[in-house]
């Protein structure tokens, strides 16, 4: 089975890395963050419905995939809070079972691929880095995109959602017991990426 799991917090750099990797192993690619975007996008409106939620992940489309403002902070939040609510989980299970299961293999990054969506994955990464240098890079990227960002803002959203995330009890944000930490703290992309390489070129033939 050719899958590797890339899971970890917001602005870890694990889409980054995920998507080198792919790249690297002519593997497909898969943005688990997206559908829970996604969801958020449909229901932010009404965030604390959680009817609303479940009837939306229930009739999930993958044209959603490409609205545009479903990679900002607001589709970030929104997607934080309806990935507490354990039959909007349920409802987009099987969509990245079926992805991690195509027959030339995957990476999925998200918070619950090595533990919940492919336990079986042969390579499984959990990239982490502190809070601070995670709100920076976060920070930068929405700056080069020309969106204005407050840093002091954008450390108390991943705080928040660091928060969220791994105290919630359906599928909480943690390291699988067979997963590589990577901390990138002080790690540039290529370096990370290297890091990853030297793990995962054994476990994927
Ligand atoms: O890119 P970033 O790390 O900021 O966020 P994301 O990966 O797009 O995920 C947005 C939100 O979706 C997260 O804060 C989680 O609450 C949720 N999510 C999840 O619960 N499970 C996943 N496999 C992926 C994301
Ligand atoms: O997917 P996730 O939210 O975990 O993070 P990302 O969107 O892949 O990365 C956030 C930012 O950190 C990007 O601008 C990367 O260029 C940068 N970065 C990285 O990905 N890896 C590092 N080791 C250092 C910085």
């Amino acid at each position: 089975m050719r899958v590797i799991a890339v899971d970890g917090p917001a602005a870890s750099g694990k889409g980054t890395l995920a998507r080198r990797l792919a790249q690297h192993f002519g593997l497909a690619h898969l943005d688990t963050g997206l559908l829970y975007r996604a969801v958020g996008w449909q229901v932010r409106d009404d965030i604390g419905n959680s009817a609303a939620a479940v009837q939306a992940a229930r009739a999930f489309d993958i044209d959603w995939l490409r609205i545009p403002e479903l990679r900002g902070e607001a589709a970030g939040q929104a997607a934080s809070k309806i990935s507490a609510i354990p039959q909007v989980r349920e409802a987009l299970l099987e969509f990245q079972r079926s992805f991690c299961r195509q027959p030339l293999g995957a990476v999925l990054d998200g918070r619950d691929i090595g533990t919940v969506i492919c336990p079986e994955a042969p390579a499984k990464l959990f990239v982490t880095a502190s809070v601070e240098v995670r709100a920076g890079r976060r920070h930068r990227e929405l700056q080069a995109r020309e969106i204005p960002s407050i840093y002091a803002e954008v450390l108390q959203d991943l705080i928040e959602r660091d928060a969220r995330d791994s105290q919630r009890t359906a599928a909480p944000m943690k390291a699988a017991d067979d997963a590589l930490l990577l901390d990138t703290s002080g790690l540039d992309a290529d370096q990370a990426f290297d890091a990853a390489l030297s793990y995962i070129s054994p476990r994927i033939s």
